[in-house]
């Protein structure tokens, strides 16, 4: 499948919508959650009614990228059952999205109570989520691609690093890696003293086959390092995007903030400063961009160059 070069993109994440000026951009793409904008599957239709005209804006304004945490893509419940099949799929055709990214989780119709549930990196799981992921990316008639997650423990049985595991189901399946590079951080954080290795990640994995690429902040808490998205992008993960950028094509960079985890610390966020820390981070990935693929290589410059 071909896929857009877009540029440098920011994900509409519902904790910044109402406030951070999206409109005002010069986005190359805007990444949907499909989970935040879906209706229940109890319920009719497939989008929310409350996310109508949240959306309705910047549809016509930027291409979509469609994302998913919790679509069930990868867990044991039939496919047709799936919030991917009845939701995400209708809501990507509607909304034209060049391509849909999952992140690699478990997750079932319980969603909640699965968030960072790592893959078992197995002979056998890749055979079975390689499948799921063939048919999938059928119905979206899009690329599907999978995200990297961070996670804090592997999961029981694990036979393989996660990038051969990777690796396996994208020869299988014919679909896409979704980079997170801020996760490869946060699990060399976690698990390098167990072999984590982002060097030997970014050697196995097929570098043709990266869509996108998301980038993010974190922080430690009781000795663990978190992947929040709630700091500027963190600074190594700026020398990892000029790394991977170097020795691949991807159709978007995008960049993931949110501020959950500052209001459950009781802190209040400062929407100027948060403001400002996005547009700077969203000002130097585009730099990295241009360095790596020229001045006029993104979907804004290119309208500005014709
Ligand atoms: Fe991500």
């Amino acid at each position: 499948m071909s896929f857009p070069r877009l540029g440098v993109g920011l994900q509409f994440n519902p904790e910044l919508i109402g406030w951070f000026p999206f409109l005002d951009q010069p986005l190359d793409a805007l990444e949907i959650l499909f989970d935040s904008i879906m209706s229940p599957l109890d319920g009719p239709g497939v989008l929310s009614p409350r996310a109508i005209e949240l959306v309705r804006d910047v549809s016509g304004k930027f291409p979509l990228l469609g994302h998913s945490n919790y679509g069930g893509d990868f867990g044991f419940e039939d496919l047709t059952a799936t919030a991917a099949v009845r939701r995400h799929v209708p809501l990507a055709r509607k909304f034209g999205v060049a391509w849909v990214a999952n992140h690699c989780f478990y997750s079932d119709a319980s969603w909640a109570d699965v968030w960072s549930s790592p893959l078992q990196f197995s002979r056998a799981e890749v055979v079975r989520l390689a499948e799921r992921a063939r048919t999938l990316q059928a119905l979206y008639g899009v690329p599907l691609a999978h995200e990297n997650a961070a996670y804090y423990r592997t999961c029981p049985g694990s036979e393989m690093p996660e990038e051969e595991f990777l690796a396996a189901i994208l020869e299988l399946s014919g679909t896409y890696l979704h980079l997170d590079l801020h996760n490869l951080y946060a699990n060399a954080q976690n698990h390098g003293s167990r072999g984590y290795s982002i060097q030997r990640f970014l050697a196995t994995i097929p570098s043709e086959r990266i869509i996108s690429i998301h980038l993010a902040g974190g922080r430690w808490i009781g000795g663990q390092y978190h992947d929040l998205h709630d700091t500027q992008v963190t600074e190594e993960v700026w020398d990892l995007l000029d790394d991977v950028l170097a020795r691949a094509r991807p159709g978007a960079v995008i960049l993931e903030y949110e501020t959950q985890s500052l209001y459950c610390a009781g802190e209040r966020v400062d929407t100027d400063h948060t403001t400002d820390l996005i547009l700077s981070d969203l000002e130097r990935a585009r730099n990295a961009w241009d360095r790596a693929y020229g001045p006029a290589s993104r979907r804004t410059t290119r309208s500005e160059a014709a």
